[in-house]
Formats: C-alpha cells, sequence, structure tokens
C-alpha cells in the first residue's frame, strides 16, 4: 500500500530504510521474505498510549506495551505523562527515554505533560512530540485548568499542544449534582458532552488566538465534530478518535462490560459514534489512537466510582480496523491514512508513515483473510484483558518489521534489536507549520 494507492511491487530494504519499491527488483544475496498472498502496508502510529513506566509497572511498562504494540501491528507509539513521577521536566524526559531505549521493541516518543507553573521545562526539552494538557483531571495528578495558565502555555509553549479536552469546573459541579452515585453509565453523565464540548471550544480558542499548533485527543461528541467541522479550516488544529468511541455504544456497554467501559472521555450514545465516524471520513478528524490505559481487573473490579479510567487497546486497534475494511465500511486505503501517514504528518516524525523509498523499513503484513478472536488472557499486554473480548474479526497483523528488523511474526517476538526514539522533523521545535 503505497501513498499513490495498492501497487503489486517489491519493496527493497537496505539498513532499516526503504531503497526502493517496484517490480522485480533485484538485490542479489539479499534475504527474501515472500508476501504472496498478504498486504504490506506502513506500520501503524499510535499517537496516544500510556505504558505507565515509570512507577505503575504492575499495570504495563515500556517493554510490554511496545510488544503489545509491535503484535497489533503498530511499529511507533506516542505516550503520554501521567507517569508516577509525571514527566514534565527535561530531566525526567531524559529518564524515560532512557529506559525506553534499553526495553522498547517499537519507536517511539513521548509528550511533555503541562503544569501550572512548568513552562520553562516546556522549552528546555528537546525532540519530544509535543506538549500535553490534562484540561480536566484524569488517571494522575495532572490538570492545567485555570484559563490564565492555559494561556500562558499557549502563548510560551512553542511546540504542539495536545489536549485532553474535559471541563473540570463542569465536572466538579456534575460531581456534586450526581453525589452518590453507583451505576457506572452515570459516568458518562459527569462527563457529559457539555463537559467535552466546552473544553475543546477553549482550547479552539486559544489555538486561534497564539496560531499555536493544538491537536485534540480522543474526541467522543457529535457536537465537538460538528463544532471542529464549522471551525477548523485555516486553522493549526488536528483531531483524533479512539476505535471505542465508534465500536462501543452506551447504555449497553455499560450493561455488558461495566467498569471495564469506564474511561475518559467516557463511552458514549450511537448518535456520537456515527458522528464521529463520519467526520472521520470527511477529514474532519485526522487519525485513529487507542488511548491505550491499562488497568488491572483487580483495579477495574472495585466498583463505580472507585475504578480507576481507562483501557487498553494498542494491540487490538488495527485489527479491529481491518475488520471494517472487510466489512465494507472503509478502504485499506483510508486506515493507512488514519493509523499511518497522518499520524506521522501531524506530529512531524522524520521519514515514517509512508512505503516509499527513503521512508523508514517500519512495515507491517497482513492477512486481510486472517479470522481470530480476540480473548482475554492471550494478549501481550500486561493486564490481558480487552473489552472486545470474544470478538471476532478478520484481518490480522502477521509479521511486524521495525527499522528493517523483524520484531513479531506470528505469535513468536524477536527481541535481539530494539525501537528507536523517532525524530520530530527540526520545524516542529519551533512551532513547526501546519502541514
Ligand atoms: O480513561 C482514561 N485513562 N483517560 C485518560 O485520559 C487517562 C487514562 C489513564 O491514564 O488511565
Amino acid at each position: 500500500m503505497t501513498p499513490q494507492g495498492p501497487v503489486a511491487a517489491d519493496v527493497l530494504v537496505e539498513n532499516g530504510v526503504i531503497r526502493s519499491v517496484g517490480t522485480s527488483l533485484k538485490a542479489p544475496g539479499a534475504k527474501i521474505i515472500d508476501a504472496k498472498g498478504l498486504t504490506l502496508i506502513p506500520g501503524a502510529i499510535d499517537p496516544q498510549v500510556h505504558f505507565r513506566e515509570p512507577g505503575m509497572e504492575w499495570k504495563e511498562d515500556l517493554a510490554s506495551g511496545s510488544r503489545a504494540a509491535a503484535a497489533g501491528g503498530v511499529t511507533g507509539f506516542l505516550e503520554m505523562p501521567n507517569t508516577s513521577p509525571p514527566t514534565v521536566t527535561a530531566e525526567l524526559m531524559e529518564a524515560k527515554k532512557k529506559i525506553a531505549a534499553s526495553k522498547c521493541l517499537v519507536n517511539y516518543n513521548f509528550f511533555i505533560g503541562a503544569t501550572p507553573d512548568n513552562v520553562e521545562e516546556l522549552l528546555a526539552v528537546k525532540n519530544v512530540c509535543g506538549i500535553k494538557i490534562f484540561m480536566g483531571a484524569s488517571t494522575g495528578s495532572l490538570l492545567v485548568d485555570k484559563l490564565a495558565d492555559l494561556e500562558r502555555i499557549f502563548s510560551q509553549g512553542r511546540r504542539l499542544i495536545a489536549v485532553h479536552a474535559e471541563d473540570e469546573a463542569l465536572i466538579r459541579e456534575n460531581k456534586t449534582r450526581y453525589a452518590g452515585v453507583t451505576n457506572v453509565a452515570d459516568h458518562a453523565l459527569i462527563r457529559s458532552p457539555e463537559v467535552a464540548l466546552r473544553a475543546t471550544r477553549i482550547a479552539v480558542e486559544l489555538s486561534r488566538k497564539y496560531r499555536r499548533r493544538l491537536h485534540i485527543l480522543h474526541m467522543t461528541t457529535q457536537e465537538e465534530a460538528e463544532f471542529l467541522a464549522k471551525e477548523k479550516a485555516g486553522l493549526p488544529v488536528s483531531a483524533e478518535v479512539c476505535p471505542q468511541h465508534f465500536l462501543l455504544t452506551a447504555p449497553e456497554c455499560y450493561d455488558t462490560l461495566g467498569t471495564y467501559a469506564q474511561m475518559n472521555p467516557p463511552l458514549r450514545e450511537k448518535r456520537h459514534g456515527e458522528a464521529l465516524w463520519h467526520a472521520l471520513k470527511t477529514g474532519v478528524i485526522d487519525c485513529i489512537a487507542t488511548d491505550h490505559a491499562p488497568h488491572t481487573r483487580e483495579e477495574k473490579d472495585k466498583g463505580f466510582p472507585h475504578a480507576p479510567s481507562g483501557m487498553p487497546g494498542v494491540e487490538t486497534s488495527l485489527p479491529l480496523m481491518l475488520n471494517r475494511v472487510n466489512q465494507g465500511l472503509c478502504s485499506l486505503a483510508e486506515v493507512v491514512r488514519w493509523m499511518c501517514e497522518n499520524p506521522a504528518r501531524l506530529y512531524g516524525l522524520k521519514n515514517k508513515g509512508r512505503i516509499e523509498a527513503g521512508y523508514d523499513a517500519d512495515l507491517v503484513l497482513v492477512d486481510m483473510a486472517r479470522e481470530k478472536t480476540i480473548e482475554n488472557g492471550k494478549l501481550q499486554t500486561k493486564v490481558n484483558w480487552s473489552p472486545y473480548n470474544g470478538w471476532t474479526t478478520k484481518g490480522w497483523p502477521v509479521m511486524t518489521m521495525v527499522n528493517g528488523n523483524v520484531v513479531y511474526r506470528e505469535g513468536e517476538f524477536f527481541t535481539e534489536i530494539l525501537g528507536r526514539e523517532m525524530t520530530i522533523d527540526a520545524i516542529w521545535e519551533n512551532g513547526g507549520a501546519f502541514p
């Protein structure tokens, strides 16, 4: 699958880089991978995961999370700062990158977390994919909810800003209103569509005011999709959606999954999922992320409102989307655009996301005819459960190559050669041009 569409061709890889794409390429002595009957796509890049290291390694770590990624056809990830301690200084960022270099099977980069008073640190870090702002509190302590603080970060923060767009004041108001509720479905009332829309509006206005590159993480509402469809043109704003927000629907998901369906922002009714899918198809939403946010079963079993929010997803997102291709709901070219090309383009990930000469050989072979059932207990994520437990889907990755090295094939991992830090195009260090 090239940027121009599907072709029947050979791909020559040398020193981890795609040298050429063409028919009957000759390369004496080269190792041949016979891909007959399979489809080669660029490795997916998951632009929002929580791999929990340092500090919460009982849920996940950079080794287990990146193995899960490799098994799911994800060759690169952008990881969130709500670890323990949170990644909010240049020093902590360097420490996290050092851990990643020692154990990540796929390629990586990291967000630095914004606090009300760390602008100097946001400016000091080098080669990071963006600044993460939790406008509403979620897992961990990160929160920037005062307008004056947001203004300062948007005006001075320089690089791309990615927002968890939920309005903290309204969440708190709703928590008082719904005090004492024990039904997990009420989670979506507390974190209502208005909670999401209010924060998204504020972030877009700040982006407009300061001409700051803005990415809206995990959008969840019809209202935000409609707002963005009107406002986005001409602004340096992009947006993402997670598969669970159009595949899992309230209230049924809360009946069947209980707190395992609880996440922030929440799973919602069908009309939202349909609007999000439409926004993705029409380019209002640019890319797909998973918000892979593992919590153990013991933690999830604490019941509402004590269970933490979040669900795993990094190893099931590509199969779920390939299944949608097989269902005739979208094309493979669209999936590649949403999961490979666009995350690379939006974050300025150098030489990533395309099968084209000069790009890195991060490649995935998929078998579009393969059927498999997603099963709790058979996953790579440490928590070993999935909200899609029992789903049989068609279209699966069978081989994952990172920088020219096969790291996963048919259930087997090859861990001798690790992934690398992805380079952010230099222009992005200074705010970037909107691609
Ligand atoms: O549900 C969520 N869980 N949403 C977030 O924004 C954070 C995540 C986590 O880290 O657990």
